[in-house]
């Protein structure tokens, strides 16, 4: 049986290419059951798990409560807003009081960059980084990839370009360390202002020209403009409307090309600035399969994690 090397799921980072192929096999074989008009599987049961969720979500959010419960989890739901952390409780209180009530499992989403990393220091069950900050969003980047083994098979020499707003995203860091491991090649592509220097060193390609990062790419990958992360005294880029002028992925550049990309976006949109409506709709996109794909992607690392309990300590 395919096997996870870590006991948490904290970033991409870190990852063997075995581990996002045992979250692929087990990931087609859940897809299979939650196909089945009986969806649930007992794989979990008499396991509690905890969705932490300190930021606003989802599609990541249900789809984990989703997973969990096909298999047969039980599970509990927190809501930052209307819990104790308004009354000045630190993460680490939070977290012990709910692991005092024999919770197995912690699926967290915090704003703070490294938070489920900070967490696994100072409590004894596997946690799932379900978005920190701007740093990782580890099961988006499984769920993008493996939509992506089922649409093109091998990503072997498969060439990826993630477009938009790479400074702001958790998304863009996890899906290029994921796909590199899985051999493709990456480019990243956005306005000088949205793209930290720091992505040179990932052995990604830099790009700022759309035209020529689609006319490269089999795949395109758009991601959301961040408003709420970018304050607005410097802004990034002169209004939404210049941005999708300049970068806005659209059928008109789309209909250019000689061969037709795949479109991803991990959601939510923001129609009319970064994908447009009718591109967003079309025909080449695929955003509802990595949606649908998020449920068996997250059952899978659920169930691989839920094999270590117990095991030992890494
Ligand atoms: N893709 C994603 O993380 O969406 P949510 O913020 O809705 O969970």
């Amino acid at each position: 049986m395919a096997e996870f090397s870590s006991r948490h799921l904290l970033g991409i980072r870190g990852l063997k290419r075995s581990d996002i192929e045992a979250v692929f096999q087990n990931a087609r074989e859940f897809k299979a059951v939650i196909n089945r008009p009986i969806k649930k599987v007992p794989s979990l049961r008499d396991l509690t798990v905890a969705n932490l969720f300190f930021e606003n979500s989802t599609r990541t959010r249900l789809s984990f409560e989703l997973a969990e419960k096909r298999l047969s989890a039980d599970v509990v739901n927190f809501s930052a807003a209307s819990s104790s952390v308004k009354k000045g409780e630190t993460l680490a209180d939070t977290v012990n009081n709910i692991l005092a009530m024999k919770v197995d499992m912690v699926v967290m989403r915090h704003p703070h960059p490294g938070a489920p990393h900070y967490l696994a220091e100072k409590i004894g069950v596997p946690i799932i980084n379900a978005g920190d900050g701007t740093h990782e969003h580890p099961t988006q980047a499984l769920l993008d990839s493996f939509t992506l083994t089922e649409k093109l098979g091998s990503l072997e020499g498969k060439k990826v370009c993630i477009f938009g707003d790479i400074r702001h995203s958790r998304v863009a860091l996890s899906n290029v360390l994921c796909l590199k491991l899985l051999g493709a090649e990456v480019m990243v592509c956005g306005p000088v202002t949205l793209i930290p220097k720091h992505f040179d060193s990932l052995g990604v390609q830099v790009g700022h020209d759309v035209d020529k990062a689609l006319a490269w790419c089999d795949v395109a990958n758009v991601l959301r403009i961040q408003l709420e992360r970018q304050g607005t005294e410097v802004p990034y880029f002169p209004s939404l409307e210049e941005y999708h002028a300049g970068f806005g992925i659209t059928q008109a550049r789309l209909d250019k090309l000689s061969h037709r990309p795949l479109i991803l976006h991990p959601g939510p949109m923001n129609r009319g600035v970064e994908i447009a409506s009718d591109v967003a709709d079309g025909g080449d996109a695929v955003i509802l399969d990595q949606v649908e794909n998020g449920v068996a992607v997250r059952m899978a690392v659920l169930y691989l994690l839920a094999g270590r309990l117990g095991g030992s300590e890494d």
